[in-house]
C-alpha cells in the first residue's frame, strides 16, 4: 500500500527558492520515489485573504501551477488541483468549526502574529488552520511536506481529527480520520534570506526560484555581510542550499575574506541550478490553456476522493 502525501501552497506572489527546499523540492522528490499516492494542490481559497482581486488571484493561480510543474512535478504522477474547485474543503471545514474553540485557535501563531502587528484580522485569517486540516484529512492523509512554520498547523490537523473522532467515530481514535504527520527536514526547515532572517515574501529578503540572472545578481549582492569573520555567514548559508559542505570548502578556504569572489561564486551556482527550470517554465507558460486543463482533470480525480469521505463524514455526525 502506498502512502498518501499531501500539500499546498498559497499563490500569493513568486515561490522563492525558501518555499522550494523548505517543501516544494520535497514533493517531487518523494513524487519520484514512487512510494506515494501524491496530492499537491494551490491554496486559493486561502490566499483569498490576502489576495482579493479577481486578476490578481487569476495570474497568480497560473503563476504557481507552472513553478509546480517547471519544478518537476508531474500531472502523470501526483494529482494537481486547486483547492477551490473542491467544495468539501470548505464544507468540512464548517463541519469542524462546530468543535474548535476560540480559545484554541487563538494560539496559533499566525494568528498571535497577525495580532502582535495591531491589524483587523478577518474570520477567514482567524479560522485558517481549520480550512487547513479539511484539506489534510480529506484525503487520508499520512504525510504533509512543509516548512517549519507550517509544523503547528498541522499539528492543529491532527488534534481536529482525534477530536472528531472522540465525538463522532464509534471506537478508536482514529475512526473516521487517519492522524497526518508533518515531514520537516532538519537541515532545510528554515531557509535564511538575504538578511540571514527566515526568508519570506513578507521580508522582502527573498532569491525568487526562478530569478533571471540579472535578478540573481541583484539578490546575491544584496546578501548581508558583516566584515568580522573570514565567511560571510549569509552568504555560505544560502551558498550550502546548492553545493555541499566537501565542495565549498576548498572555495572559502582560498577566499578567506574576499567576500565579492564568494558572492559571485554564489551566484554562477544559484544561475545553474535555477536555469533549467526557468526555462522548462517559459516554454510551460506558452500555452496556459494546457496547464490550467491539467489543474481541471486533477480536480475531477480530487474531487471523486473528497467527496467520498465526506459522506462518511456526513453519515458520522448524523445528516446523511
Ligand atoms: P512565505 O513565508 O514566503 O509567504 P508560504 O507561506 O507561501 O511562504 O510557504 C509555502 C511553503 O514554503 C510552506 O510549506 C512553508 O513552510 C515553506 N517555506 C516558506 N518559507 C520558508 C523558509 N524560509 N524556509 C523553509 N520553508 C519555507
Ligand atoms: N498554510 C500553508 C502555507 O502557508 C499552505 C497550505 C494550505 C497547506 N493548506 C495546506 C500546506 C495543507 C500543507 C497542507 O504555506
Amino acid at each position: 500500500m502506498k502512502k498518501i502525501l499531501l500539500s499546498g501552497v498559497k499563490p500569493t506572489g513568486s515561490a522563492h527558492i525558501g518555499n522550494y527546499f523548505g517543501a516544494m523540492k520535497q514533493f517531487v522528490d518523494l513524487q519520484n520515489t514512487g512510494n506515494y499516492d501524491c496530492f499537491l494542490f494551490l491554496a486559493d481559497y486561502h490566499a483569498l485573504n490576502l489576495i482579493q482581486d479577481k486578476e490578481e488571484m487569476k495570474k497568480l493561480t497560473l503563476e504557481l501551477a507552472l513553478d509546480y510543474l517547471a519544478i518537476g512535478l508531474d500531472p502523470k504522477k501526483s494529482i494537481l488541483f486547486k483547492q477551490s474547485d473542491i467544495s468539501a474543503h470548505t464544507e468540512l471545514a464548517w463541519i469542524f468549526d462546530t468543535i474548535v474553540t476560540i480559545p484554541y485557535l487563538e494560539r496559533a501563531h499566525a494568528f498571535k502574529d497577525a495580532q502582535a502587528k495591531g491589524k483587523e484580522i478577518n474570520v477567514g485569517t482567524f479560522n485558517y488552520p481549520v480550512l487547513m486540516a479539511a484539506d489534510i484529512l480529506l484525503y487520508e492523509t499520512d504525510v504533509v511536506p512543509v516548512g517549519a512554520d507550517q509544523k503547528q498547523h498541522v499539528e492543529y490537523a491532527r488534534d481536529i481529527a482525534l477530536k472528531f473522532n472522540h465525538i463522532f467515530g464509534n471506537g478508536g481514535p482514529t475512526s473516521v480520520f487517519k492522524l497526518p504527520e508533518p515531514l520537516i527536514l532538519d537541515h532545510v526547515a528554515i531557509v535564511p534570506g538575504t538578511d540571514g532572517r527566515k526568508m519570506s515574501k513578507s521580508y522582502n529578503n527573498t532569491i525568487p526560484l526562478f530569478a533571471s540572472r540579472e535578478e540573481i545578481e541583484k539578490a546575491v549582492m544584496g546578501i548581508v555581510t558583516d566584515s568580522s569573520g573570514d565567511v560571510p555567514t549569509n552568504v555560505y548559508a544560502i551558498h550550502k542550499l546548492f553545493k555541499t559542505e566537501a565542495e565549498l570548502k576548498p572555495l572559502y578556504e582560498t577566499n578567506k575574506g574576499k567576500y565579492a569572489n564568494l558572492k559571485k561564486a554564489l551566484i554562477e551556482d544559484i544561475d545553474a541550478f535555477i536555469k533549467p527550470m526557468r526555462e522548462r517554465r517559459a516554454e510551460l507558460a506558452k500555452d496556459p490553456k494546457k496547464v490550467l486543463k491539467i489543474l481541471e482533470k486533477g480536480g475531477t480525480a480530487a474531487k471523486k476522493i473528497a467527496d467520498k469521505k465526506l459522506e462518511i463524514v456526513k453519515e458520522a455526525i448524523g445528516v446523511l
